[in-house]
């Protein structure tokens, strides 16, 4: 007769584990694509405490940055560039004869952009506010030096936009990519708990295992290379523009 109980209090505990995976589960088994509305209505909720609950990437932003290879007189594109916190350092990169473009769709985020830009006189940096599948309307073809995508896994995810980024890039202009990924190997047990810590900030898990697959893919960069950072739960991706 002890067998009854035990096998209620295990089937309790089978709910329970069920409960708990099903908190971690990703949304869909099929991932769905990115959504700019989906996207602009969660910054929308997260822009005022962006900088504050994101310190863990500043390590990637400075390492990013460095790999930009800026010059003085450059331009650089900074994409979905959320509150700003590249600006600063992509404006005293470029220098005065340089330019920063910074494409952001959010208008929360690029609130705290053009705060930023405005407090600390960034006079050589220009806002756009659009997704970067407005570029080509926004900015000439073949005008950019180099692009930043720190932490805009949607973006990669639009076909529409890397054909964008790749006609506003000139020949030789350097990309630099740097984000979250699914862990490999062992690890990737872990990897349903990554999908819903990083649900607020992506709809889509699309290529989550290689965010910069899509790119890569289109053939259109050269010297193509890989960091995986942080255990492989982040990387460091960087090419170069070829035409
Ligand atoms: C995780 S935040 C990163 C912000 C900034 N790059 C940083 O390093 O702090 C992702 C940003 O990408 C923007 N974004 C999402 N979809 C986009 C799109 N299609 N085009 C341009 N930006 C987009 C979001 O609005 C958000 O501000």
């Amino acid at each position: 007769m002890d067998s009854e109980p035990t096998l209620h209090t295990s089937s309790a505990t089978l709910a329970n584990m069920a409960q708990q995976n099903a908190r971690f589960a990703p949304s869909t088994r099929r991932p769905r694509s990115a959504s700019i509305t989906r996207s602009t209505a969660q910054y929308r909720t997260l822009a005022t405490n962006y900088d504050a609950t994101t310190p863990r990437i500043e390590f990637l932003r400075t390492q990013a940055h460095q790999l930009l290879s800026l010059r003085p007189g450059d331009t650089v594109l900074d994409v979905g560039c959320g509150t700003g916190k590249s600006l600063p350092a992509l404006s005293r990169a470029v220098g005065p004869t340089g330019r920063v473009i910074a494409i952001e769709p959010c208008a929360e985020m690029m609130r705290f952009a053009r705060a930023r830009v405005r407090e600390l006189s960034l006079s050589n940096v220009d806002l756009i506010e659009a997704p970067a599948a407005a570029l080509c309307e926004a900015i000439e073809t073949d005008s950019i030096d180099a692009v930043l995508m720190m932490f805009t896994h949607d973006v990669l995810q639009s076909s529409a936009a890397l054909d964008h980024l790749l006609a506003v890039a000139k020949n030789g202009a350097r990309f630099v990519l740097a984000g979250g990924k699914l862990f490999s190997g062992a690890l990737s047990l872990l990897n349903p708990w990554v999908e819903w810590r990083q649900k607020p900030y992506c709809t889509t898990f699309e290529n989550y295992d290689a965010p910069w697959r899509k790119l890569f893919d289109t053939q259109a960069l050269s010297a193509t290379c890989v960091h995986p950072r942080y255990m492989g739960i982040a990387y460091i991706a960087h090419a170069v523009r070829a035409k």
